[in-house]
């Protein structure tokens, strides 16, 4: 039977992936979730390695926009393929658990969910779910309300909302500030942020939200997406003065919902930022 939100499609470089019909968007369109949540969330966050190191501390991933849980699955496979690895504790927001639902309805057709059909059922309906040392937590509802109160602090964050054209509350300082309140300090082993956009509003948005701005690798279409952290010295590849050259050109220069009024004190902030302003 057809639901009303969703459906399954082929992208145009032929992977399955889900169609929301409402905002018109594919998920992880067009190299699909499986291949997005590797290269993106995992490999890029060198989540291996991580779960290889401080073995007796556990590590904690917010996953922010949980939908039809192909990052969160990535880093449980990851995890459960690494012998010896440290504990992990997963976060998972989501205030539209249909997708998931849908999603594992349709699981035959996702490889992620193989193996973790049982886990699925059980986050759904305890909001929890764990095997051995890892955990997995659901936080159902607006993730800006949620943050507020949640306790855990995370080392990685992956940031995958739908897009700012439909999504945009998500994209903008106050949601980045909310989760930088939530971030580790250099002592405490810093955050990673990682999401798949590369726009110029949201690169500020969250530059003002308090983290600093790496380059992150290309994915699909994309020739870069972005990886943020609360410790600059933790980005391989910090933006520097090409991409604030970039930047300074732009006619996107500020948050996408930064009041007129407000756009020239956030220029100046970009301007006087010591991320571009390195010490001689
Ligand atoms: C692109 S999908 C996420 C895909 C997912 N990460 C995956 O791996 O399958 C975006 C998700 O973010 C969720 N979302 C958007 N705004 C939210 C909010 N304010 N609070 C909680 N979840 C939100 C949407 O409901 C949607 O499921």
């Amino acid at each position: 039977m057809n639901h009303p939100l969703f459906e399954i499609v082929t992208t145009t470089l032929g992977v399955v992936s889900i169609r929301n019909k409402e905002l018109n968007e594919i998920m992880h369109n067009p190299v699909g979730p499986w291949a997005e949540a590797n290269a993106l969330y995992v490999t890029q966050s060198d989540l291996r390695e991580r779960l290889m190191k401080d073995l007796d501390t556990e590590l904690v991933i917010f996953d922010v926009g949980l939908g039809a849980a192909a990052n969160a699955l990535a880093a449980l496979h990851c995890a459960k393929e690494t012998p010896g690895a440290r504990p992990l504790r997963i976060v998972s927001f989501e205030r539209e658990l249909e997708l998931l639902r849908y999603a594992l309805k349709h699981a035959a057709q996702f490889a992620h969910f193989a193996g973790f059909t049982e886990a699925i059922e059980t986050l759904l309906d305890k909001g929890e779910w764990s095997e051995g040392k890892i955990s997995w937590e659901l936080r159902h509802g607006d993730f800006r309300k949620l943050i507020e109160n949640e306790k855990y602090k995370p080392h990685l964050i992956f940031f995958d909302p739908y897009s700012s054209k439909v999504n945009r509350e998500m994209w903008s300082v106050e949601c980045f500030k909310s989760l930088r309140a939530k971030s580790r300090e250099a002592a405490d082993g810093g955050t990673m942020l990682y999401t798949y956009s590369q726009a110029t509003p949201v690169r500020v948005a969250i530059l003002a939200g308090g983290f600093y701005l790496g380059h992150g690798h290309a994915s699909g279409p994309k020739e870069e997406t972005t990886i943020a952290a609360s410790v600059l010295s933790d980005l391989e590849k910090p933006m520097g003065a090409t991409w604030f050259g970039r930047w300074e050109r732009s006619h996107l220069q500020i948050p996408f919902e930064c009041a007129p009024e407000k756009a020239g004190p956030m220029r100046d902030f970009v301007r006087q930022h010591p991320q571009f302003r390195p010490r001689s």
